[in-house]
């Protein structure tokens, strides 16, 4: 049986796509952000993950105001970058896996979740920058990849509610495909952001802080959550945050947090990241293996006592 064992969320910044092929990772500006997913990479190597379930937005890329599907399910066999007006990024294609899209997309269609299946699409920087983030710059992607793209750009999005409960019915059909297979499913887009309009450049820190801790331990607080309050408190792109609710809905009530991150600013976004584990079946709750220690700085001194705080309260996070 296919099994999803984790849930990424991660901002998906094209900016920091930029940074990274421009080889531009160590400088001062961008060295905090990509410094934030050290911990990631290597959790996710360890992890290897056969699929990924990757939901996020199209920006205009694949679809545009003639075509808006509220959900849109890749069932290719690869998914060609976009270009997004400087020409696609120099990152792989991604491969899919048709067949677990296609037994996803059926499953939830027959729940009722009208799910558009999409078998020729290219995708944008909020599938591929999570991508970037969590894997680096390799050759071939280690993992497949299943693009659910979601509509965040034209009124009306899908409810944090809906989302939620879509989450659930992945797993429902996750869960009944034969195969043996580990699958993390991520969320992406936010966090506070606002990138036009009298109020760009907005971030909320206060609002990003508080949804964390609600993705945690209590998802049913913003899944009630109105788009307006999204809009008000985290900007009119914040609305990206209603898709981390399908990943948040994929996993088991309660959760492990094995990472978080948190950093402001980047481009015009809050950087926020948190990484949540099913508990295993039958152990104890165990707090996450520590990376690999690196000798320490004056300046990060002070993120390790932090760091080690937290590790005593068996959560492992950076606030910057
Ligand atoms: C930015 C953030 C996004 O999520 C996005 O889709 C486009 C731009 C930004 O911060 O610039
Ligand atoms: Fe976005």
């Amino acid at each position: 049986m296919a099994r999803i064992t984790a849930g990424i969320a991660t901002s998906h910044i094209p900016a920091v796509g930029a940074a990274l092929d421009l080889g531009k990772t160590a400088e001062p500006y961008w060295a905090p952000v990509f410094k934030g997913y050290e911990f990631s990479k290597q959790w996710i190597a360890e992890k290897k993950p056969d699929v990924v379930v990757l939901v996020y937005n199209d920006h205009a890329s694949a679809f545009s105001l003639e075509i808006i599907p509220t959900f849109a399910i890749g069932c290719a066999e690869r998914f060609a970058p976009a270009d997004e007006g400087w020409g696609p990024r120099p990152v792989p294609d991604v491969e899919g896996h048709p067949e677990l899209a296609w037994h996803i997309a059926q499953s939830t269609i027959l729940d009722e979740f009208d799910m558009t299946i999409v078998n020729k699409m290219d995708v944008d920087h909020g599938l591929t920058v999570p991508l970037s983030l969590l894997f680096g710059q390799p050759q071939a992607w280690p993992v497949k990849v299943i693009p659910l793209a979601v509509n965040v750009v034209q009124y009306p999005p899908p409810t944090g509610n809906r989302c939620y409960n879509l989450g659930k019915a992945i797993r429902k059909a996750v869960e009944s495909y034969p195969e043996d297979l580990k699958v993390v499913i991520f969320g992406t887009g936010g966090m506070s952001h606002q990138i036009s309009g009298p109020r760009a450049g907005l971030i909320n820190s206060k609002f990003d802080h508080a949804f964390l801790d609600n993705m945690t331990k209590n998802p049913k607080k913003i899944v009630a959550m109105p788009h307006m309050e999204y809009m008000r408190e985290a900007g009119a792109e914040g609305v990206e945050m209603v898709m981390w609710l399908i990943m948040r809905g994929a996993l088991d009530e309660k959760v492990n947090e094995v990472y978080r991150f948190y950093t402001v600013p980047a481009s015009n976004t809050a950087v926020g990241h948190i990484i949540l584990e099913n508990p295993r079946k039958g152990s104890a709750r165990r707090p996450a293996k520590k990376p690999v220690a690196k000798k320490a700085t004056t300046k990060s001194k002070t993120k390790t006592k932090i760091k080690r705080a937290a590790a005593r309260a068996k959560v492992h996070r950076v606030r910057s």
